[in-house]
């Protein structure tokens, strides 16, 4: 299967990198190369890019479209919760900027293989790296019903995910295939509600799917390792596609950049509130309605932005 994905808030994010020839970056998503490749044209001559991805084949299709960047990218299977080991083992003390673009790749979800979509039958696995973790189908048929219920509500924000569980839980035999999963969701949710708001099991899916991946738990840890990496004035570029991890996004970098903590009514802050980061979007950057038009995944697309302090303010007094 050909790996198609369009990259999403392609020119957006090159600015938010501050791009320089010569620079190193790190693409900790890389997925097959769509941003990669624009970042890496940038940073030419002498320019390096380290693209990580935990999904071998992802990997694999953003090597070959890669391939004349040859001795500039960097291709690293991994998790990007690993981001300090990896810069460790390849020498690298501070990087120029970091793009995280979170989430599935287009190839990922159109791909039936994968048992990410609804769209089609296939096998329920859902795991981005196939070579380790627990399937989608292991996850359904051996949670609890309640903590599978909890899932569907708080990662898929889905009202039905009581009854969602209840039927997954009550089926009997286990369920192997999405095809199977989705019938089951279709009888649990109402019929009048099954008409509303796009595909019945759309919420369910995008639930498991982040349980199964331990999606959330990363990003947190991950852009705190991010920002310790940086250079001065280097940049971290974020892109979320739902409100949990922006959510996620937004306290991260808000604890990065710290704040000042002195009691209220002192004449001069004497704290050192004042953390590694400073946020450069306090509200975040959004596709125009042109990209949300040609690529219907860019419209819940929002890019964050924040910049390693160049030099930490002194304390008062000192
Ligand atoms: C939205 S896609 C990136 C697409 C890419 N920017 C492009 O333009 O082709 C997200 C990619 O991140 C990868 N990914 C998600 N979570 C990851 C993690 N914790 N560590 C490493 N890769 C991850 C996925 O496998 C997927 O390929």
């Amino acid at each position: 299967m050909e790996f198609s994905h369009r990259p999403v808030l392609l020119k957006e994010t090159l600015a938010a990198l501050k791009l320089r020839p010569g620079g190193t970056y790190i693409d900790a998503t890389v997925g097959g190369g769509g941003h990669a490749r624009a970042i890496l044209e940038a940073i030419q001559p002498g320019g390096t890019l380290i693209g990580i991805d935990r999904d071998g084949e992802a990997l694999e299709a953003a090597r070959k479209h890669l391939k004349d960047f040859d001795g500039s990218f960097v291709p690293v299977r991994d998790n990007f919760a690993n981001l300090k080991p990896v810069s460790l083992s390849l020498g690298l003390a501070e990087v120029d900027g970091i793009l995280f673009d979170l989430g599935v790749s287009s190839y990922q979800l159109d791909n039936p293989r994968r048992g990410f979509t609804y769209m089609h039958d296939a096998p329920l696995d859902m795991r981005m790296d196939q070579g380790e973790g627990v399937s989608a189908a292991d996850l359904v048929n051996s949670l609890p019903e309640r903590e599978l219920a909890r899932i569907i509500k708080s990662y898929g924000e889905e009202r039905w995910a009581r009854r969602i569980a209840r039927f997954v839980a009550s089926h009997s035999g286990r369920i192997e295939s999405t095809g199977e999963l989705v019938d089951l969701i279709k009888k649990a949710i109402p019929a009048r509600a099954r008409r509303e708001g796009g595909h019945p099991a759309r919420r369910t899916f995008q639930a498991i799917r982040i349980a199964v991946n331990q999606e959330l738990e990363n990003i947190g840890p991950a852009l705190t390792d991010g920002a310790e990496l940086l250079a001065p004035g280097g940049r971290l570029a974020v892109i979320t596609f739902h409100s949990l991890e922006d959510r996620l996004v937004k306290r991260a970098l808000a604890r990065l950049q710290g704040g000042c903590t002195c009691p209220p009514g002192m004449p001069a802050c004497g704290c050192d509130g004042q953390g590694i980061m400073q946020v450069i979007t306090r509200k975040p950057v959004l596709p125009s309605p042109q990209e949300v038009e040609k690529n219907n995944r860019a419209r819940s697309a929002k890019l964050r932005i924040a910049e390693k302090r160049q030099v930490l303010k002194e304390r008062v007094g000192e």
